[in-house]
C-alpha cells in the first residue's frame, strides 16, 4: 500500500471534512427554507359549503332557594365534520364542545360536573368573578366517574366568557379534542340597551378554533420550529367547516372568542367593511369604537356589530398581522396566515335594526389611582418570573378589595398573552403608550407583544380564601402546559397564605 504523505492526508481528511459539512449545511440550509416556505396557510377564497351550527343553550332548573341549575356532562364521542369521516372527539352533553350556559346579574348559579372521559379533568369558568374553590383550574380536578357541584352568585356586569377544562399539564390537549363552550351573562342594562340580542338569529356566538385533520383524527402534532405550540391549517366556527350564516337583520353581532390553543387572529372582513366593537372580554365597552380589524390572542373575546345590505355577502377573514416582529419567528408564529373563518349572508329583505347606541354605559374596572402596590411579571416560555409553576407552590398574596399595578414584560420573540383568573383588569399601558380601542374595557386576557410590556390595574374583591390558589397564565395552551403559570391566593388584611395541597386526582365525590 502506497504510503500517503502526512500534509496530503491531512489535506483529504480537510477535504472530506469540508464537503461533509457543505453538504449538510445545503441540507440544513434547504430544510429551513422548505420549513419556511411551507410554513404559511391560507384559506382565502374558500367555499362556504356548510350552515353554521349554533350551539344550543343549555337547559336549566331552578331551584326553591332560587340557584339556577346546570348540567354538563363531558363524554368522548365522535363527529363527522366532513361527510364519511368520523373524527374521535370529546364534549359537553354532546360529541364536541358544549352547550351556551346563561345566567343574570345578581342569579345564584350551580353547575353539576359529571366527568366520563376515562380521565381526570376540570371545567374552568373563564372570566367569572368567583370563590376560588369554585373557579375549576387545577386544584378542582374531576375524577373520571365524579361529579363536581360548584355553586357562586353572579356578581358581575354582562359579558361573553367561557368555560373549558384546565388540567395541569393537559389543557391543550383536553380543549383540542373539543371541551370548550360559551357562558353568557345578562344584566339590566344589557337587557335594555337596543342591540342586536336574539340568540341564533342577530346575536351568533363565533367560537373560533384551528384544525388539522390525519385521516379522520385531529392532527395534534406542533409543526417543525413551531415553539408557540399548535397551530391549525384551516378554521371551523363552533365546530362547523367552511361555514355561512343567512342573517335577517340590518345588524348582526358577533361574540367573537377565540378558543384556538396558540393561535392569534386578526379579524376583519374581506371586503374591509368597519364594524362596531362593542364588548370585550368581561362586558360592554363605554361606547362603541368604529374600526376594521380586531386582534385576538388565545382566551380573548370581543363581541361586534356589523351592518349587512340585503342580498348581500360578506367574509369574517383573519389577516396576516405583524405583531411578532418580523422574518422567520413571525412566519411560524402563524403571522404570515390568513383564514375565510365566516361567511355572513344577508337575505333579500332584512329587518330593520335600531342604530348602535352611541353611549353603552360605565365600565366597571379599576383604574389603579388607589393601587397599594407594583408587581412585576417577566414572560418567558420556560417560566414566569425565572418559575415553572408548582401546584403546592404559592407565588403571590393579594388582599382582599385592594387594587394592584401589574406590569407584564414579554421577555423574548415569542408570542405570549396574560390571562388572570377571578378579575376582569383594566391595560393601562402597553408599551408605556395608552391601549389602542379594542383594550379599553374589561379585559381577563392580554396579549403581550415580543420584546413590550403591560400595564395592568387589577382589583381583587372577591371572597378570600388563604387555601385555594387561582391561576394566572399564558394562554397558548403548550406554554401553559410547560409550566409558564403561577398561583396566587386572595386573604382578609393580615391573613397569610395557607399551605397548599397538591391537587387530589380522587377528588369530586
Ligand atoms: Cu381560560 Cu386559566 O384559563
Ligand atoms: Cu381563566
Ligand atoms: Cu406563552
Amino acid at each position: 500500500m502506497p504510503r500517503i504523505p502526512r500534509i496530503s492526508r491531512t489535506k483529504r481528511v480537510l477535504l472530506i471534512v469540508t464537503s461533509a459539512l457543505a453538504v449538510s449545511a445545503a441540507a440544513l440550509g434547504g430544510g429551513l427554507l422548505w420549513v419556511y416556505a411551507t410554513a404559511d396557510v391560507s384559506t382565502a377564497g374558500a367555499e362556504f359549503s356548510r350552515e353554521l351550527a349554533v350551539p344550543p343553550l343549555a337547559a336549566s332548573t331552578v331551584r326553591a332557594d332560587g340557584t339556577r341549575v346546570f348540567d354538563l356532562t363531558m363524554r368522548a364521542g365522535q363527529k363527522e365534520f366532513r361527510p364519511g369521516e368520523k373524527t374521535p372527539t370529546w364534549g359537553f352533553n354532546g360529541d364536541h364542545l358544549g352547550p351556551t350556559l346563561r345566567a343574570g346579574r345578581g342569579e345564584k348559579v350551580a353547575v353539576r360536573i359529571r366527568n366520563t372521559l376515562g380521565e381526570e379533568s376540570t371545567v374552568h369558568w373563564h372570566g367569572m368573578h368567583l370563590p376560588a374553590k369554585a373557579d375549576g383550574g387545577p386544584h378542582q380536578m374531576v375524577a373520571h366517574g365524579a361529579t363536581w357541584t360548584p355553586r357562586w352568585t353572579v356578581d358581575q356586569p354582562a359579558a361573553s366568557l367561557w368555560y373549558h377544562p384546565h388540567p395541569h399539564g393537559r389543557t391543550e390537549k383536553h380543549v383540542q379534542r373539543g371541551l370548550a363552550g360559551m357562558f353568557l351573562l345578562d344584566d339590566d342594562r344589557s337587557r335594555r340597551l337596543a342591540l342586536p340580542k336574539t340568540y341564533g338569529v342577530d346575536d351568533l356566538p363565533v367560537i373560533v378554533q384551528d384544525v388539522t385533520f390525519d385521516g379522520a383524527r385531529f392532527d395534534v402534532e406542533h409543526g417543525l420550529l413551531r415553539d408557540t405550540g399548535f397551530l391549525g391549517e384551516r378554521t371551523m366556527v363552533n365546530g362547523t367547516l367552511d361555514p355561512y350564516k343567512v342573517v335577517g337583520d340590518e345588524l348582526v353581532r358577533l361574540r367573537l372568542l377565540n378558543a384556538s390553543t396558540a393561535r392569534i387572529y386578526d379579524f376583519g372582513f374581506s371586503d374591509d367593511r368597519g364594524f362596531a366593537l362593542i364588548g370585550t372580554d368581561g362586558g360592554l365597552l363605554e361606547r362603541p369604537a368604529r374600526m376594521d380589524r380586531v386582534l385576538l390572542s388565545p382566551g380573548e373575546r370581543a363581541e361586534i356589530v356589523v351592518r349587512m345590505k340585503p342580498g348581500e355577502r360578506t367574509v369574517l377573514r383573519s389577516f396576516p398581522h405583524d405583531v411578532y416582529g418580523g422574518g422567520w419567528q413571525r412566519r411560524l408564529a402563524g403571522g404570515d396566515d390568513s383564514f375565510d373563518v365566516l361567511e355572513l349572508r344577508a337575505a333579500d329583505t332584512l329587518r330593520p335594526s335600531p342604530e348602535v347606541p352611541a353611549e353603552l354605559g360605565g365600565l366597571e374596572v379599576p383604574d389603579g389611582a388607589d393601587s397599594v402596590r407594583e408587581r412585576h411579571f417577566g414572560l418567558l416560555t420556560s417560566g414566569i418570573n425565572g418559575k415553572k409553576v408548582r401546584m403546592d407552590r404559592i407565588d403571590l398574596t393579594v388582599v382582599r378589595g385592594t387594587t394592584e399595578i401589574w406590569t407584564v414584560r414579554n421577555e423574548h420573540d415569542t408570542p405570549h398573552n396574560f390571562h388572570v383568573h377571578d378579575v376582569q383588569f383594566r391595560v393601562l399601558e402597553v408599551d408605556g403608550e395608552e391601549p389602542p380601542p379594542r383594550l379599553r374595557g374589561a379585559k381577563d386576557t392580554v396579549f403581550v407583544p415580543p420584546n413590550k410590556a403591560v400595564k395592568l390595574a387589577v382589583r381583587f374583591d372577591g371572597s378570600a380564601d388563604p387555601k385555594t390558589p387561582y391561576m394566572y397564565h399564558c394562554h397558548l395552551l403548550y406554554h401553559e402546559d410547560q409550566g409558564m403559570m403561577g398561583q396566587f391566593v386572595v386573604v382578609e388584611k393580615g391573613q397569610r397564605a395557607a399551605k397548599v395541597r397538591t391537587p387530589d386526582p380522587h377528588a369530586g365525590h
